[in-house]
């Protein structure tokens, strides 16, 4: 089996060294030795340490490298749209195989990848895409096909549970965190990607794609980041028994014609410390999958860094080469059941809502009575002087509110019409709440 690999950075780094080191292995288990046809890179200067890898074998020329006839699978460990795009199509369409981490390119444009695989005839795994070392798509491609999945909810960018953890933990500031996660190597190249929820938010449709057999693109997803998440929050949730964390959630339901739809969602979210997603710290990844049959499923792991993904991605570069050398294919893309998605406003959720107001008769009715306009049912209602000691700050009460569920879009509503009031002087913090409270 000859291989192309394209990138050689955080993750690419590591399957030739992993490749390298378990050689004999990894033939034995495909029946046939793996070979570097060669390496795709950006800068050919670049310094890659120790690499135990033949130096000629890098050029920058990645479509040739595809385009060569030796070339039976190709790894694409390099990211982002184009020219990605491009080369995974070529090397689909030529016939090779293809394994793939790029969860931005599967969410943007999965369709012309799954195309030109079946045009090809050739394989198409990306393991790696979702939730790094966690064997969880091949579970949800394979494994519970025979059920019917109704939810998946989960942890799946490492880089702000990172962040969020530190802040929980530690107290340390968004900035130094983020920093730490970058050297780590679990950020992306631009860490605009996690931190505003975009690498969440295509993760989140490459799962729904896969659970509910439906094509979902980021651009269906709604999608929140954790840069407007404070050091405030983080504290109010604490005081709450909670904790705060980036979710991605995906769910089944039906439209008010009681058709079957799906709703993908990405949003930081505030979870009691009971809940077992709580307790996912660090750059760690864990999805919940709720399925008809087989009931609640949980996967953890390392959901980012260079050697857990290149685990993910040679399980992919062994299964893609047994089926190559066994001359079959797996199982082309499942779409049939085509799902209309939901807009988030029609999305059923829960919001906890801090408020500074004044502390004067009549100020709880009219806040409640907003409430009540929209047609949300409050929980859960605290009070206590401002600023939090005893005596407080005299006129503004600081007002905790947790509501029932409600469609998104009225517990949006209910916000704003907060925000109008003269007797709120602030809306401290808005944030949405799953599990129980
Ligand atoms: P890096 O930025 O560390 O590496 C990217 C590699 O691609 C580098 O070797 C770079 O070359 C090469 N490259 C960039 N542009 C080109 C180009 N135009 N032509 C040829 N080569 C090019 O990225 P990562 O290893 O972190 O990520 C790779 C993929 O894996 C991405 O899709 C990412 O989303 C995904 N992923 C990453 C995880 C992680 O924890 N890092 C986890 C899961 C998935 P050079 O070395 O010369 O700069
Ligand atoms: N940047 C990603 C993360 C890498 O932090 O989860 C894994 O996909």
């Amino acid at each position: 089996m000859r291989l192309a690999l394209l990138g050689c950075g955080t993750v690419g780094s590591e399957v030739v060294r992993l490749l390298h080191e378990q050689a004999a292995d990894l033939a034995a288990r495909i029946g046939a030795p793996l070979e570097i046809a060669g390496i795709a890179v950006r800068r050919l200067g670049r310094d890659r340490g120790d690499l135990p890898v033949d130096p000629t074998l890098f050029t920058t020329d990645a479509l040739g490298l595809i385009k060569r006839d030796d070339v039976d699978v190709v790894v694409e460990v390099v990211g982002g749209i184009e020219p990605a795009r491009g080369w995974l199509v070529e090397a689909l369409r030529a016939g090779k195989s293809v394994v793939t981490a790029n969860k931005a390119l599967l969410a943007e444009d999965g369709a012309a990848l799954h195309d030109a695989a079946a045009e090809g005839g050739g394989d198409l795994y990306y393991e790696a895409s979702v939730a790094g070392a966690i064997p969880l798509l091949r579970p949800l491609r394979e494994s519970l096909h025979g059920d019917r999945i109704n939810r998946v909810t989960g942890i799946v960018n490492g880089t702000t549970n990172f962040i969020l953890s530190a802040m929980d933990a530690t107290g340390a500031g968004f900035a130094e965190a983020l920093e730490e996660a970058t050297e780590l190597g679990y950020a992306e190249a631009d860490p605009t990607a996690d931190v505003e929820g975009f690498d969440a938010a295509a993760k989140a449709a490459i799962l729904a794609s896969l659970a509910f057999h439906t094509r979902v693109g980021a651009a269906d997803v709604h999608r929140e980041g954790i840069t407007e998440v404070t050091a405030a929050d983080v504290a109010s949730a604490k005081a709450m028994g909670c904790t705060i964390k980036l979710l991605c959630i995906a769910a089944r339901g039906a439209d008010a014609a009681g058709r079957e739809t799906v709703s993908v969602r990405v949003h930081p979210a505030m979870i009691p410390l009971g809940h077992p997603l709580a307790s996912v710290g660090d750059a760690f990844n864990a999805v919940f999958v709720e399925a008809e049959a087989a009931g609640p499923l949980m996967f953890y792991g390392r959901g980012a860094g260079g050697a857990p993904t290149a685990s993910a991605v040679l399980g992919d570069v062994v299964a893609v080469s047994r089926n190559r050398l066994a001359g079959v294919r797996s199982a082309s893309e499942s779409a049939y059941a085509d799902l209309p998605v939901r807009p988030m406003g029609e999305a059923l959720t829960r919001y906890h809502i801090s408020l500074d107001v004044a502390d004067r008769p009549g100020v709880l009715e009219a806040v409640a009575g907003v409430f009540a306009r929209h047609d949300v049912s409050i929980a859960t209602v605290r009070q206590g002087p401002a600023g939090g000691g005893a005596a407080g700050r005299g006129e503004d009460a600081d007002l905790v509110i947790v509501t029932h569920v409600a469609p998104d879009a009225a517990l949006a509503a209910t916000v704003r019409e907060l925000r109008g009031l003269d007797i709120v002087r602030s809306v401290a913090s808005v944030l949405r709440v799953e599990g129980g409270l």
